[in-house]
């Protein structure tokens, strides 16, 4: 136990050197959002405590790489940071890279990885089908591969999955967006909505499944013509958005609003993504419409920039994925891999990747709005008040 105190101490001061060092942490540019200048005091306090340290670190110490896409993106950093914490007190020694975006790097950490000797990978992929070679490598190298929050695709050097219901995810924005709108009751009375759709990055499996999600509940609304998209965009192809970018998604909303909605008159902005609800913000506030008049905007992830938007009511509900408990997950099954043990899966069939069915864990996501986000993400720990609002 007190080597863990001791490794867990070690973890929060290296963060510190690194990140007060890397001015690099850049955080996406939500129309709220602050420069990311890497976790707090407090937030690594709040995951120390949640760190399990019961298990000592057993003989020689093994070696985890972990790739991560993105830091344009706060969740990934959080997610990064909580997966290190979290093995580095259990004894592991842990190579977390990030990609900038760029599947070249990424593949080329990866191999940098495997020519270390890691025992196991953590990946978060930017494109889920351009890994099959790098992963191949692994596998003649007998290294065991994590898909975490992103299916790896095309690949049989998979072991595990650990992710959020994603379909879940689209189910929960559209059934959102149904009741706000109160849409059943629209269609009785033959009321009509405007929508447009902000779809995730053709390269990532979670975006059709979450497109899916939305238009399970969606779809019936806009037959019936209770929703009407007037730029005929609703198919996953035309409406999503590579890399997840925020500024395709407002250069999109840009081109949108001037074609279709010259007036304001869009009721719905579908967004998969707090980014893309930054870059529909950014282009609507460049319209000088009248003050007030914006459409429903929806979004992902619950960032802190998200969270301010939706307190100051410029944007309505975000879905909170907690990376702590993504982590936890994700830990177990490195555990499981590398000391014989058993992880906790809850879903062996909806996660084909082309060539296996890989066993997963779903975490489950919740919808944020004005009304919860204190009790569920201030109550929950999640943030403090202050790194929120101050
Ligand atoms: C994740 C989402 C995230 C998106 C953009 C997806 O793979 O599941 O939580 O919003 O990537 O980073």
């Amino acid at each position: 136990m007190k080597k863990c105190a001791f490794f867990l101490i070690l973890i929060i001061f290296a963060y510190n050197i690194c990140l007060t060092g890397c001015s690099v942490f850049s955080g996406s540019s939500g129309s709220s959002t602050d420069e990311w200048n890497g976790p707090d005091e407090d937030y690594l306090a709040q995951l120390s405590e949640q760190v399990d340290d019961t298990a000592e670190p057993q003989g020689e110490q093994k070696r985890v790489g972990v790739a991560m896409p993105t830091k344009t993106s706060e969740r990934w950093i959080n997610d990064g940071m909580n997966i290190k914490a979290k093995l580095e007190t259990l004894g592991y020694e842990v190579d977390l890279q990030y990609a900038d975006d760029d599947i070249d790097l990424q593949v080329s950490q990866i191999e940098s990885m495997i020519r270390n000797e890691v025992n196991c990978l953590v990946i978060a992929s930017i494109d889920s089908t351009r890994l099959t070679g790098v992963l191949a490598q692994a596998r003649e190298a007998g290294i065991a591969v994590i898909a975490y929050d992103r299916l790896l695709m095309d690949t049989d050097a998979v072991s595990y999955y650990a992710t959020f219901d994603n379909k879940a995810v689209g189910t929960l924005i559209g059934t959102y967006i149904a009741d706000k709108m109160k849409l059943a009751e629209a269609s009785q009375a033959g009321k009509s909505y405007t929508i447009e759709f902000f779809m995730g990055s053709p390269d990532d499996n979670n975006a059709v499944f979450l497109y899916n999600g939305i238009m399970e509940v969606l779809k019936p609304y806009l037959k019936d013509g209770t929703l009407v998209c007037r730029s005929g965009k609703t198919d996953f192809d035309e409406t999503c958005i590579l890399r997840w970018s925020e500024d395709t998604a407002e250069e999109i909303c840009t081109e949108l609003i001037n074609e279709y909605y010259p007036e304001g008159d869009l009721d719905i902005a579908c967004s998969a993504f707090d980014g893309f609800a930054y870059g529909i913000l950014k282009a609507w506030n460049k319209q000088h419409f009248p003050e007030g008049k914006r459409p429903l905007i929806t979004g992902q992830d619950a960032e802190k920039p998200a969270i301010r938007d939706i307190a100051e009511h410029k944007m309505d509900m975000t879905i909170y994925k907690d990376t702590r408990v993504l982590a936890s997950k994700c830990v177990t099954m490195v555990q499981a891999l590398l000391e014989n043990g058993e992880p906790e899966i809850n879903d062996t069939t909806q996660y084909n990747n082309n060539v296996l069915t890989v066993p997963s864990y779903l975490c489950e996501p919740v919808v944020i709005d004005a009304d919860n986000f204190e009790d569920i993400l201030i109550g929950g720990g999640y943030y403090t008040k202050e790194q929120l609002f101050d």
